[in-house]
């Protein structure tokens, strides 16, 4: 199957893209073809500051490569170095009735939220279907959030194929539903724009300083205490195997301890997990050409089929002649 997958770097990752869809990815790669970009022609709808983006992009590309993205089984490149995406989104333009990005909920979410709208926030699932149709995209894996863009893209390949003929696979969405949303310090899903995020690769303090920050409830340090809902014990099961969490659970039932220790605890499990990925990541981080090396390898993977459904667009719209 190939997956194809876009990631906006629009900020640090945090746990939550970490557990909800980096991870799945990085696991799916011994058995599917993965297709992974980072969105920056997308993150420029909410990042205007150009150096910004451009740091982001190569942080997003370290911090992928380091998580173990694996250039050799996986396709992994930068959106923009392959710039036939522009090209399709120009084309599905015309593919694309009004009433179906006027029905979009990020859309109306951002403007309801006060966000100035323009063009490229409206059109953005014009150009996300450019992404999965022009490299013939099976499954897309997404968060909730991101269904409705997903079908967007299949309203629009069948109105194109419809009209020219098979041109377009019709993709279809993944939502894992094996993976639970990631609370954040507030409790309420981790996300960015909530302010509640952890990073994944913070330096050592300030992690502490914010898992020190995790919401919990106000119990006396000797009674026992409740895991089910507890904030500091959710996020730690993700790092737990089966004998780890029951042992944990009888620390919480035992009482003596207060969240402070399960909070330290959680940091100390959090740094371990990814010590070897920081291991990684620094060696990328201090060999950045070797970065750009591998976005052009997979910016050149994945202009093969770029190319190859461009001529067939182009053909059977009349654009080449
Ligand atoms: P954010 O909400 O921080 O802006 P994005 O919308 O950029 O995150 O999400 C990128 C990916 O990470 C999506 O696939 C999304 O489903 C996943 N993701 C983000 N937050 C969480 C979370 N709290 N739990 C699980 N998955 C998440
Ligand atoms: N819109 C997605 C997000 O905000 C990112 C994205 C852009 C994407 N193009 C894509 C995801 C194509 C999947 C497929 O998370």
């Amino acid at each position: 199957m190939r997956l194809l997958t876009g990631i906006q770097p629009s900020g640090d990752l945090h746990i939550g893209n970490y557990f909800g869809s980096i991870k799945p990815m990085i696991d799916a790669q011994d058995d599917n073809e993965i297709f992974a970009f980072i969105a920056n022609y997308h993150a420029m709808s909410s990042v205007s500051d150009g150096k910004r983006l451009a740091e982001l992009t190569m942080q997003a590309a370290t911090d992928f490569l380091a998580l173990g993205m694996d250039p050799q089984k996986s396709t992994f490149w930068v959106q923009s170095d392959v710039k036939e995406v522009l090209e399709l989104y120009w084309i599905l333009s015309s593919y694309t009735p009004m009433g179906l990005l006027e029905r979009g909920h990020s859309y109306k979410d951002k403007t309801a939220r006060g966000i100035a709208s323009n063009h490229s926030l409206f059109s953005y699932p014009v150009l996300m279907a450019a992404d999965i149709l022009i490299m013939n995209s099976e499954i897309i894996p997404v968060g909730k959030d991101q269904i409705q863009h997903v079908e967007m893209a299949r309203d629009i390949a069948v109105k194109f194929n419809n009209e020219h003929g098979d041109i377009f696979v019709i993709p279809e969405h993944r939502v894992e539903e094996n993976v639970k949303t990631v609370p954040g310090t507030d409790g309420q899903k981790m996300s960015k724009s909530y302010g509640n995020i952890i990073n994944i690769f913070g330096e050592e303090k300030k992690q502490l300083k914010t898992i020190k920050k995790i919401v919990t409830e106000n119990v006396a340090l000797e009674e026992p205490k409740e895991f089910e809902n507890c904030n500091v014990y959710n996020i730690a099961k993700l790092y737990l195997n089966e004998s780890e969490l029951l042992e944990l659970q009888a620390r919480y039932k035992r009482g003596g301890e207060g969240h402070g220790h399960f909070k330290l605890f959680l940091a100390e499990i959090m740094w371990d997990y990814y010590t070897p990925y920081r291991e990684k990541r620094a060696y990328y981080e201090n060999n950045q050409d070797d970065v750009r090396e591998i976005l052009k390898m997979g910016a050149d993977k994945a202009r093969v089929s770029a190319q190859s459904v461009i001529e067939k667009v182009r053909s059977a719209v009349g654009i080449s002649y």
